[in-house]
C-alpha cells in the first residue's frame, strides 16, 4: 500500500465566498475535491479517503448548523484545517469548534507559503496516526464502489465511523436492521474499507435458496454426491477464498447448516458435499437479518452458539423514521442519481413534497424511499414533485386511524414485497408463492410502485 500516492485534499467551503489559493493548493500537488454540503464532502471522505481537509468559514457571528458542527465532531479521518475571517475568532462558538476538532487554521486570506506548510504538517501528523493501529483508521487504499452510502445524521456518521473501525478488525459481522435500510450496502462497504478490498465479496441470500440446494451452494459437492451431481460445484464460501462472504437473511438458514456453519467459524474449514476432505478457506464472515434472532433462539429456530459466534461485532442500521436528518439527503441523492435516466424537465421537490416525506414512517426505509422517488420523477407534470406525485400515505406520517382500504393496501404491499424478496425478483415464483396470476402481480408491482430497476 502506497499511502503517500494518494494526496487528495478536501475542500469544505460552509461560507457564500469563493474558495482561495485553489491553484496554489493543487500546484503544490494536492488533488483538490471541493464540497459545498455536508452531503457531498461526506460522499467525498467515502470516496477519495483524503488525510486532508480545509473548511472555510463564513464572518458568521452565530452558530453553525447542527449538521455541519455533527460532522467535524465526527469525521476523525482527517487532519481539518480551518480558514476563518479575523473576526471569527471573537465568536465564542467556531473557537469551540476549532479547537475540539481542529489541527490547524489560518486567518483569510490565508499566506500561501504558510498554508502550504500546514497542509504538509498535517498530512504527516495523519499518517501517523494512521500508521498507528489504535487509531484503527480506514485502511488505504480503497476503491470507491458505485453504489455509495450516503447519510447525514448523526446515527449515520455513527454509523460509517463504525464500519471503518470493524471494517480493520477481521472477526465476524452482524448487521442488523429492518428491511431496506441497507444492511447489504453496509457489508459491501465494510468490506471495501477492509485489507481484503481486493479479494470477492460473495453476496447469498440464505433465504432465497431451498433446502436441499442450499447446503451445495455454501459448501460445494464433488461429482456424484447426490443425484444429479454430475460435476465437482465449488461453494460460495470456497469462491470468496481470501476475501468476504455476506450471508444474508441468516435467520432462514436451516439448523442443520446452521451446525456446519458453526464448525467452519470455528476450525475455518469446510467439507464438499460427498467428501470428507477438509479444505482450509480464509474468509471473513458478514451476516444480516431483518429478524429478532434471539426470539429465534428463544423459539428454537436458531442455534445460539452461531448467534454468539456471529455478533462479536455488531452493526445496527437505524430505521429511516429514526434518523429524519437523511431523508431529504437521500431523497435529493437519488433524484440527481435518477435525474440523466429519462426526459427530464424536473427541477426538484416543493417544500410541501419534503415536509410530506419528512413526517412519512417510511416502513420499507430506504427502498421504499428510491422507489416513491423514482415514481415521482415519471409522474410529475410540474417543475417541482409535488406531494401527490410521491403517492404517500399521508396518515401514515401522524399515526392516525387508517381506513380499512389502506389497511388492506398496506398489508398486501407488504406481503409482495416479501414474496419478491424472498424469491429474488422472480416473478413466476413469486405469483405461485401469492397465488395470483403473473399479469395480477405485474399490475400489482405497479400499483405500489415495487418494480425492480430496469
Ligand atoms: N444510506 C444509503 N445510501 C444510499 N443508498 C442506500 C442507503 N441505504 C440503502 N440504500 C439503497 O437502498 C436499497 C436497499 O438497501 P439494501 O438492499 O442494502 O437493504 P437491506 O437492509 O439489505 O434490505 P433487506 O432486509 O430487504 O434485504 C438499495 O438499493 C441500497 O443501495
Ligand atoms: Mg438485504
Amino acid at each position: 500500500m502506497h499511502e503517500i500516492e494518494y494526496r487528495n485534499l478536501l475542500y469544505f467551503n460552509t461560507s457564500c465566498s469563493p474558495p482561495v489559493l485553489v491553484d496554489e493548493i493543487n500546484d503544490a500537488g494536492w488533488n483538490l475535491r471541493l464540497a459545498h454540503d455536508v452531503q457531498s464532502a461526506q460522499n467525498i471522505l467515502l470516496k477519495y479517503t483524503p488525510s486532508v481537509a480545509i473548511a472555510q468559514f463564513d464572518d458568521t457571528s452565530g452558530r453553525l448548523s447542527v449538521p455541519i458542527e455533527n460532522f467535524f465532531r465526527n469525521v476523525d479521518q482527517v487532519e481539518w484545517v480551518a480558514l476563518i475571517p479575523k473576526n471569527a475568532m471573537s465568536n465564542h462558538h467556531i473557537k469551540q469548534i476549532i479547537s475540539e476538532s481542529f489541527y490547524d487554521f489560518h486567518t483569510l486570506p490565508p499566506d500561501t507559503e504558510k498554508l502550504l506548510a500546514t497542509l504538509g504538517h498535517a498530512e504527516g501528523m495523519a499518517l501517523m496516526k494512521r500508521d498507528n493501529p489504535a487509531s484503527r483508521q480506514l485502511p488505504l487504499p480503497l476503491q470507491p464502489s458505485e453504489d455509495e452510502m450516503v447519510g447525514a445524521s448523526p446515527q449515520m456518521l455513527d454509523l460509517f465511523k463504525n464500519i471503518r473501525k470493524v471494517a480493520s478488525v477481521d472477526a465476524p459481522v452482524l448487521i442488523t436492521g429492518e428491511s431496506g435500510t441497507g444492511k447489504e450496502l453496509a457489508a459491501l462497504a465494510l468490506h471495501e474499507r477492509s485489507a481484503r478490498h481486493n479479494k470477492p465479496f460473495v453476496a447469498v441470500n440464505c433465504g432465497s435458496l431451498p433446502n436441499g440446494l442450499i447446503q451445495s451452494e455454501l459448501f460445494g459437492h464433488e461429482k456424484g454426491a447426490f443425484t444429479g451431481a454430475s460435476q465437482r460445484k465449488i461453494g460460495r464460501i470456497e469462491t470468496a477464498s481470501g476475501g468476504t462472504i455476506f450471508l444474508d437473511e441468516i435467520g432462514d438458514l436451516p439448523l442443520e447448516l446452521q451446525v456446519n456453519l458453526l464448525r467452519f467459524l470455528q476450525e475455518k474449514t469446510i467439507e464438499r458435499l460427498g467428501s470428507t476432505e477438509k479444505i482450509h478457506v480464509d474468509v471473513r464472515v458478514l451476516a444480516a437479518t431483518h429478524v429478532d434472532l434471539e426470539a429465534a433462539i428463544k423459539d428454537g429456530r436458531f442455534r445460539e452458539d452461531l448467534y454468539y459466534r456471529l455478533h462479536v461485532l455488531k452493526i445496527k442500521i437505524p430505521a429511516l423514521r429514526d434518523r429524519k436528518g437523511d431523508i431529504e439527503v437521500l431523497a435529493k441523492y437519488f433524484f440527481n442519481k435518477f435525474f440523466n435516466e429519462k426526459r427530464r424537465n424536473v427541477k426538484g421537490f416543493a417544500p410541501s413534497a419534503l415536509q410530506l416525506m419528512n413526517h412519512y414512517d417510511w416502513p420499507g426505509n430506504v427502498r421504499e424511499l428510491i422507489s416513491r422517488v423514482r415514481r415521482a420523477m415519471v409522474m410529475c407534470e410540474r417543475r417541482l414533485i409535488t406531494p401527490e406525485d410521491l403517492d404517500l400515505d399521508r396518515r401514515n406520517g401522524e399515526r392516525q386511524v387508517t381506513t380499512l382500504e389502506s389497511a388492506r393496501n398496506s398489508a398486501e404491499m407488504e406481503a409482495i414485497r416479501n414474496a419478491l424478496h424472498k424469491n429474488n425478483n422472480n416473478l413466476a415464483l413469486t405469483s405461485r408463492m401469492l397465488g395470483v396470476s403473473r399479469a395480477t402481480l405485474y399490475r400489482l408491482m405497479e400499483k405500489y410502485s415495487l418494480m425492480p430497476k430496469p
